[in-house]
């Protein structure tokens, strides 16, 4: 059913079409160098082949950096189900295809959820693979939404800016893009930790109900990117750090869970021209992934939660290492996720 796509990129990229669901698969493995491929499973409906391969290659390769970041002994991976023809087939079928995919890969690759695919969908996935993650939580075994753990994290790497600048939370103004799984559970660790929130979310429904929540100033989606705050927290799209939004951001410090926010590396620089220092969104959100590898290596909540806490500490690393070296702080994570990869293999595997 796989057909291996040619990639410099990559170490493999295979392609499965099945217009009987509506449905093709592209399976992206970036890197294996640190163990078997993993991320997760995105379902969507791409307007073109190309914009679906493009992010699973792009999505995929972000993995890499934010497994080894996050020092799990997984390597790069992620899958794209272009949804050509929704509705076609059920997604009980779809995700038994899937299965029938990661079965054939052989546990080259390890799935879990991801944007627009959901618990339910990997139980069924369950049935013909057990290369697999983000299954519910059983017998002591981490598991479920990796949602809660992504915004912990979050909330961890804000934490360790605030140390850094020898801040308490009391008084801090943080802007929230997005309100959904992760943007709306990171207002509540926000709000019980004394921040000032200013919330936006496409959903008018869902920004009021967060702001009636926490008592939070809601404001336009137009406005949220440039509202006068200290840190600014995307929780919805990437690419939004650009040449269009640079120059009108009014925060001090950009830390959230969208992956891929910086449209380009330069704009990485045009931001610490600018005096923002931003956090690399793939140290601030690794929470869900660490809780997804963990629970595939069947290991508990506790655990989860201490490695999640990590990122603040990782955070505070980061940012010495960047004032030490006169460098930006998303510079500075690339080189040391470079040395990880760089680096012999068997001293990274866990005891
Ligand atoms: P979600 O789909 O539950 O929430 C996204 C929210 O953003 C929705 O409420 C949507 O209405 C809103 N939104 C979309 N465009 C917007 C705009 N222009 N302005 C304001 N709001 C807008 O997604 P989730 O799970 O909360 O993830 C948020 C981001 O974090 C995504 O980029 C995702 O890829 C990333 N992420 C999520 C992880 C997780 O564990 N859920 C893990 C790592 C990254």
């Amino acid at each position: 059913m796989l057909e291996q796509i040619p990639s410099q990129t990559h170490e493999a990229v295979y392609r499965a079409d099945r217009p009987d669901l509506g449905v093709t698969f592209f399976i992206a493995l970036h890197s294996t160098r640190l163990g078997p491929a993993f991320g997760g499973a995105r379902m969507w409906r791409y307007q073109t082949e190309a914009d679906a391969l493009s992010d699973a290659l792009r999505l995929s390769e972000g993995m890499t950096y934010k497994n080894a970041m996050a020092e799990l002994d997984v390597g790069g991976g992620k899958s794209v189900l272009w949804l050509r023809e929704p509705g076609k087939a059920s997604r009980a079928a779809i995700f038994t295809a899937f299965g029938d995919i990661l079965e054939e890969l052989g546990g080259r690759y390890i799935s879990a959820e991801d944007v627009g695919t959901s618990v339910a969908d990997m139980q069924v996935v369950r049935t013909r693979t057990r290369h697999i993650a983000g299954l519910p939580p059983a017998e002591g075994r981490a598991g479920g939404d990796p949602s809660p753990w992504t915004a912990l994290g979050v909330f961890c790497a804000m934490q360790a800016v605030l140390d850094d600048a020898g801040r308490p939370w009391r008084g801090v103004k943080v802007a929230v893009q997005g309100l959904g799984a992760v943007g709306g559970r990171l207002c509540g660790l926000l709000a019980e930790a004394g921040a000032d929130l200013i919330v936006s979310d496409v959903s008018g429904d869902r920004a009021m109900e967060v702001a009636e929540r926490y008592s939070a100033v809601m404001v336009d989606p137009s406005l949220i990117l440039r509202a006068p705050v200290d840190i600014l927290a995307p929780c919805a799209l990437g690419g939004i750090l650009n040449p269009q939004t640079i120059p009108d951001l009014n925060a001090q410090y950009v830390v959230g869970a969208a992956n891929n926010q910086l449209a380009t590396p330069e704009d990485g620089d045009q931001l610490a021209q600018r005096g923002v220092l931003y956090v690399p969104d793939y140290v601030a959100n690794a929470g869900g992934i660490i809780c997804a590898v963990e629970e595939f290596r069947g290991r508990n909540a506790d655990r989860v939660d201490e490695k999640v806490r990590v990122i603040g500490p990782r955070v505070g690393d980061i940012l010495r290492l960047a004032d030490q070296q006169g460098r930006a702080p998303f510079r500075v994570a690339q080189a040391m996720v470079d040395d990880i990869l760089a680096a012999p293999v068997l001293a990274r595997v866990e005891a």
